[in-house]
């Protein structure tokens, strides 16, 4: 049993991540189509990211059956611009609002998976927001990225550009948990 409040709070995590998970992968395929590949290539690892934030999310829900949820998504961007800002604008959201008090109540109601998970999401919303600002500076002047290989930890979805790290950061996973998208 995970106590009611947390649990409408995972379910809606659930919801944005796999939302942000599947606007990232629309928005890497209109990059790949407007010649920015490595924009391309930064949205899919980081929608990989998201996958893994909902896995989380949803292996902690325990309640059965269906219910309706109600999610923050960012839409209307037309070009890898706005696709960027449209990044930054709900990772935003997710570092300033939705995760600090999703944890606090998670901890106030002792629930350790779900505080776990949402702890875990936080800090690689962290990156990614700062990985988009600095792509959206790069192609508001009309060029792709340079990119390195990008590595994603797959118990939490930490993004690293370059070498993956003997130990993750966030969870302690070992290098090898790690997927890279070179
Ligand atoms: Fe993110
Ligand atoms: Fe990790």
């Amino acid at each position: 049993m995970v106590k009611e409040m947390t649990e409408a709070n995972l379910r809606s995590a659930y919801g944005g991540e796999s939302q942000a998970h599947m606007r990232y992968m629309i928005f890497a395929e209109r990059a790949k189509a407007n010649n920015f590949p490595n924009v391309g290539r930064l949205f899919t690892a980081i929608a990989f990211a998201e996958q893994v934030h909902a896995t989380n999310h949803y292996r902690n829900i325990v309640s059965k059956g269906h219910a309706l949820v109600a999610s923050g998504g960012v839409f209307g961007s037309k070009n890898t611009s706005e696709d960027l800002q449209a990044g930054i604008d709900g990772e935003t959201f997710e570092i300033v609002e939705m995760y600090p008090a999703y944890l606090e109540v998670a901890k106030l109601q002792k629930e350790k998976g779900a505080e776990t998970s949402f702890r875990y999401a936080l800090e690689a919303e962290k990156i990614h927001k700062s990985m988009f600002e600095n792509a959206k500076k790069i192609v508001d002047q009309g060029k792709d990225i340079k990119l390195g290989p990008i590595q994603i930890c797959t118990v939490c979805g930490h993004t690293v550009e370059g070498e993956a790290p003997e130990k993750c950061p966030i969870c302690n996973a070992p290098k090898n948990k790690f997927k890279t998208f070179a």
